[in-house]
């Protein structure tokens, strides 16, 4: 069905240049009363908000121990309805943002693929969208173009539709909500030993159409003396965007294949599965480079606090039996995911001070 499909493409005038503007000078369009609305980069992330928003899924979590506080929290949000608009494939990040929303209490509706929503019959993304805003506060996005869930905020703004959106993931491009919970999990698995400032991070595997590597790497900029090592196969270094970026910062990187070398010096190794899905010919590409495995037997080699992380899902970058380590941190960064959603979530609408007040 989805061969036959023919798809009307609109013009929307403006948004190519609104587009090529720089991230860091078009923050402003994306905040109301001050705050950020929409959530799209992770450039728009400073580290007063990075550290107000681990503290908070902190408080979260606290608070959905008990039935009281969890009743406290579901009553936050109970006036508001969010859209999960998910047209490609995910597990967690599809279910940790519908739990956030239940935390919350938001009413949830949700499509998962175009094949079900009217996009068969020929209508535009954009009106799609549009359509959304008719009868939700929160639009919710994972998409496989790069840009358009900027495109859905830049359209929703300048009709003066008062409907936040959040990325979910967009193409091998970004995804900012993963960066946070990445964050999340890095301070919180350092915070006996000083927090993230300071610290080496190994980043693995293939850098070139991970996105969740490129936001983190975004993220860096916050955190002091953050050294990056970036270990891929050569087809899948680190784009050149993200590297002049880090120069710009003056964030130390290198750049290497020799994992084994790499491993021993590092606080973080920072693992990620071969996209092949971006791949133009999926079918000559190996998903298999052993060099870039984790295995049981390197747990032995790293540092005695250095975690290992990984976005998910996997499959031959860690060996199961790595899993059992409390170095392997990735099951916790995965529900990570939930608290830090449901924060970032409650920010945007204005109720996180509802939340710390029951912490003072
Ligand atoms: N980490 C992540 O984005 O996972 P999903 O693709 O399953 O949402």
């Amino acid at each position: 069905m989805d061969d036959q499909k023919e798809v009307t493409v609109q013009n929307y005038k403006g948004w190519e240049d609104f587009y090529n503007i720089e991230k860091s000078d078009k923050l402003d369009f994306f905040m109301r009363d001050g705050r950020m609305i929409d959530i799209l980069f992770a450039q728009q992330f400073d580290r007063s908000f990075l550290d107000s928003m681990c503290r908070l899924a902190t408080q979260i979590r606290r608070m959905a121990l008990t039935k009281v506080g969890a009743r406290k929290l579901s009553s936050l949000l109970s006036h508001k309805r969010a859209m999960l608009y998910f047209v490609q494939p995910s597990t967690r990040t599809f279910i940790s943002f519908l739990n956030a929303c239940h935390i919350l209490g938001l009413k949830i509706s949700e499509i998962r693929g175009t094949t079900t929503s009217s996009e068969v019959k020929g209508e535009s993304q954009e009106d799609t969208i549009r359509t959304f805003a008719s009868y939700v506060d929160l639009i919710i996005i994972r998409h496989p173009e790069a840009g358009f869930a900027e495109k859905t905020a830049w359209i929703l703004n300048q009709n003066k539709l008062p409907v936040a959106v959040i990325n979910g993931g967009s193409g091998p491009d970004q995804h900012p909500t993963q960066a946070l919970l990445d964050i999340y999990t890095l301070e919180q698995s350092f915070r006996n030993i000083g927090g993230l400032d300071g610290k080496k991070i190994a980043m693995v595997g293939d850098l070139k159409r991970g996105r969740t590597v490129r936001s983190l790497s975004y993220l860096m900029r916050n955190y002091k003396d953050i050294t990056l090592y970036f270990v891929s196969p050569e087809i899948f270094q680190m784009k050149d965007d993200i590297k002049s970026f880090l120069k710009k910062h003056r964030i130390e990187f290198h750049e290497t294949d020799d994992f084994a070398g790499v491993m021993p010096h590092v606080d973080a190794i920072y693992m990620t599965r071969i996209q092949k899905e971006y791949s133009e010919a999926p079918a000559q590409e190996s998903d298999i480079y052993p060099n870039f495995h984790f295995t049981k037997e390197h747990l032995a080699v790293i540092q005695s606090h250095c975690i290992v992380l990984h976005p998910l899902p996997r499959r031959y970058e860690i060996e199961v039996e790595v899993d059992k380590d409390p170095r392997a941190v990735y099951w916790k960064q995965e529900r990570n995911g939930m608290w830090m959603r449901t924060a970032l979530i409650s920010y945007i609408f204005g109720v996180a001070d509802k939340i710390a007040v029951e912490f003072k």
